[in-house]
């Protein structure tokens, strides 16, 4: 039925057709689901121990997987198999096995299979649920297409902390952007037929100095408010899977902690999917310091609610005798092998034909992945600075020097992650420069100056030269892929090598100079910021970096992406986030003996939410719709957006809130919602936020919800500097305990 075909119905007969229309529908769901319990069940029946466990063991293409575990029934999860011949294999003696389990076949596919689109911090700087559902959406069917069928992703790991090289992987530093942008990839990776697999749960983003793997320190009250909320939204989004994180949560291993895996996931947000250790995570809780041998090890962690063992061979070596000596409940062993068949039923692994052997993920990057991978690349860039409107790239300019290692680098253009990504796919800055020159008349030099880690600069008197001789200068430099992602830590932001010399050099040249920066977080810029009018952060692009950068380089288009993260001026104020508490001392630059550094200034170089376009954007008349909010309610925020500049462009409406008196210290400023809208020359949008007054609270250590009744400040603009535009008045208190918050979970990440 469409609606159209109800209208001028009489309510009565309306409400009548509707129950109709859908009580057969919430009873075929139900069936499904009932169905898929009895099948579970009918399996788990006829299992032997041995098969159960056998279920619960993940284990990689290579060694130690022997094939014939998968006809023996002792690996019911692969990972990294990658191609259709090595599933259909793997498929095929799956079908020789006693009770003919279909094997789920797992990999880390983030930001692209074959086609590699941008890494998902660049991705979150496009700040929109839509691009990121497509992207992932694209990434998962070309996995899919030669058979993986889960993903290890996405990441919801907030972080505030860039020394740590997976805030790449991620969505930076914001919990309510966090959590849009985690429940659009999950549904995203499951159009394009991936389940997801939430990680790492948790706290991983948040170690210690920045150190990869370190241990982390959060309070609860803190877990529920900052680095939960992505995680819920996974679960809610209908994520397959989570992934235990391998660090510490305030002295518990995260991959034996039942307070995170069992309290929280299943009891509170009614998860009732599976979940994995990360790689070897298991055997690891021995140099945790709680076990002390393997079998105690998988032990606390089956016990604690980690259903499978990426790696480790623990659960398959020890589990059986910890059943048998009664130090596991065979019940604790059944209940995970029946979440991780219900997930194998939900997939509709059951039902499916194998894979075939001839299908090749050579069939990309075909021309739409290539469009795709371009359209969403080109959201994502940041325009951090244009001093005297360097960029566009002017028409005048007949000429264009491209400097840089970076330019000409297409393995380091995908980043890390990069699943089946191949540099030869790859289109450089330099190559889509070049393209785009190409017809216009216009001459494209190019020198490295350095080399990729800019260690050499032998070639800098080149590039110079390159630089003089031309009308303008395209210099491109930043993180190698080598230094951002997986134990990739780094102590020192700054632009790595001499990157700071050269570009000085650069500058001097008097040349208009546009630096396009690449890398997996921000760098610390130092004099550059000063030296160089342009920059563009564009993290790392992927296959199609040339042609979206120049479509934005020259004007086509107008950079649109915003900063999911604060970006610090020195590696000294890490960890630095936008939604901190407010002190006792707010800054006041004359005197000391307040929040400032005595060597550093204590504001970012950008803030979070920064991007600028080629056009401008005019705030007015914001308006509060009620300024009264009861439970239940939702506060409706509606702003005039006017493009005053004479391109087209996009700009990201955002809203924040701030409780300023509260029973305890509220952040100075918190995002509450965004809306990315395009603009003509001269157009006006009016654009309305909503933020549901539940959202408004915060937790108190033992979980429970509270909203306080009182004002509640509200801004709105283009980036968390945002303009204050009145109060809201919260007219009652309410508290909601941990247990019930999850019948109105999903008002929390409305968007
Ligand atoms: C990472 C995970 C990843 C796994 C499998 C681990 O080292 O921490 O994020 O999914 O490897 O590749």
């Amino acid at each position: 039925m469409r609606l159209s075909d109800v209208h001028g119905l009489a309510p009565l007969a309306l409400a009548v057709i509707l129950a109709i229309a859908f009580v057969p529908q919430a009873k075929a769901q139900e069936t499904s689901s009932q169905s898929i319990e009895r099948r579970v069940n009918e399996i788990l029946r006829q299992m032997t121990l041995e098969e159960k466990v056998g279920q619960l063991n993940l284990v990689s293409h290579g060694p130690p997987l022997r094939w014939e575990d998968i006809s023996e029934g002792k690996a019911g999860a692969l990972l990294n198999f990658n191609s259709a011949p090595d599933v259909a294999r793997a498929q095929a003696l799956a079908r020789q096995s006693r009770l003919k389990i279909p094997p789920l076949f797992g990999l880390d596919v983030l930001h692209g299979f074959r086609t590699q689109f941008p890494l998902p911090l660049g991705e979150a700087a496009a700040f929109s649920p839509r691009v990121s559902r497509l992207a992932s959406e694209w990434a998962a069917k070309e996995a899919a297409y030669v058979g993986v069928n889960w993903t290890f992703a996405p990441m919801a790991d907030l972080s505030r902390d860039s020394r740590w090289g997976r805030i790449v992987e991620g969505f930076g530093e914001d919990p309510y952007l966090g959590s849009v942008l985690t429940a659009a990839r999950v549904e995203g990776f499951r159009q394009g037929g991936l389940a997801a697999a939430a990680k790492h749960f948790a706290g991983y983003g948040a170690p210690q100095g920045g150190r990869d793997y370190d241990t982390t320190y959060i309070p609860r009250a803190e877990m529920y408010d900052t680095y939960l909320p992505p995680f819920r939204a996974a679960v809610e989004a209908g994520s397959a899977s989570f992934m235990a994180a391998f660090n510490a949560l305030n002295g518990e291993p995260s991959t034996a902690n039942p307070w995170l895996l069992t309290d929280i996931l299943r009891k509170q947000w009614g998860f009732d999917g599976f979940v994995t250790s990360d790689w070897v995570g298991i055997g690891e809780l021995i140099n945790h310091g709680i076990a002390v041998d393997g079998a105690e090890a998988a032990r606390k962690a089956i016990l604690a609610g980690v259903d499978m063992d990426m790696m480790g061979l623990l659960y398959i070596k020890h589990l059986p005798d910890e059943v048998r000596a009664g130090r596991v409940p065979e019940s604790v062993i059944d209940e995970s092998v029946r979440r991780v068949l219900r997930t194998k039923f939900r997939m509709g692994l059951f039902d499916r034909p194998d894979m075939d052997p001839s299908r090749s993920d050579s069939a990309f990057p075909n021309p739409e992945s290539r469009q795709m991978a371009r359209a969403v690349a080109r959201e994502t860039f940041v325009l951090l600075q244009n001093r005297g409107d360097v960029l566009p790239v002017p028409a005048s300019a007949r000429s264009i020097a491209v400097i840089g290692p970076l330019a000409d680098a297409p393995h380091d253009q995908m980043g890390p992650h990069a699943a089946r990504g191949h540099k030869e796919d790859s289109v450089t800055v330099l190559e889509g420069i070049r393209r785009r020159a190409q017809g216009t008349g216009i001459t494209v030099r190019h020198a490295p100056a350095c080399d990729l880690f800019c260690r050499d600069t032998s070639g800098l008197p080149a590039a110079l030269d390159a630089a003089k001789q031309s009308d303008f200068v395209i210099a491109v430099f930043g993180e190698p892929q080598e230094l951002s992602g997986e134990a990739a830590s780094r102590a020192h932001l700054e632009l790595n090598g001499k990157q700071i010399d050269v570009l000085e050099e650069l500058a001097k040249t008097g040349k208009p100079v546009a630096l396009i920066l690449l890398g997996g977080r921000p760098q610390v810029l130092g004099s550059v910021a000063e030296r160089v009018p342009a920059i563009l952060m564009a993290w790392y692009p992927g296959t199609e970096a040339g042609p979206a950068l120049a479509d934005v380089l020259f004007g086509d288009v107008s950079p649109s992406g915003k900063l999911p993260l604060t970006w610090p001026r020195a590696t000294g104020q890490l960890p630095f986030y936008y939604n901190r508490l407010p002190t006792g001392r707010p800054t006041k630059p004359e005197n000391r003996f307040t929040l400032q550094y005595i060597d550093e200034a204590i504001t970012p170089l950008y803030p979070f939410g920064w991007g600028l376009s080629y056009t401008q954007f005019a705030y007015a008349d914001a308006a509060m719709a009620q300024k009264q909010l009861d439970q239940g309610q939702v506060l409706e925020v509606s702003v005039s957006v006017k493009n005053t500049g004479a391109r087209e462009g996009q700009e990201v409406v955002q809203l924040y809130t701030r409780d300023p008196v509260a029973s305890r210290s509220r952040p100075l400023r918190e995002l509450k919602a965004f809306e990315k809208i395009a603009l003509k020359p001269g157009e006006t949008k009016r654009v309305t936020l909503r933020v549901p007054v539940e959202s408004l609270g915060f937790h108190l250590d033992d979980g429970t919800y509270l909203v306080e009744a009182g004002a509640i400040q509200v801004f709105v603009g283009g980036s968390s500097l945002a303009e204050p535009i009145g109060e809201a008045e919260i007219t009652k208190t309410f508290r909601i305990p941990p247990m019930e918050r999850r019948a109105s979970a999903s008002t929390s990440i409305a968007q």
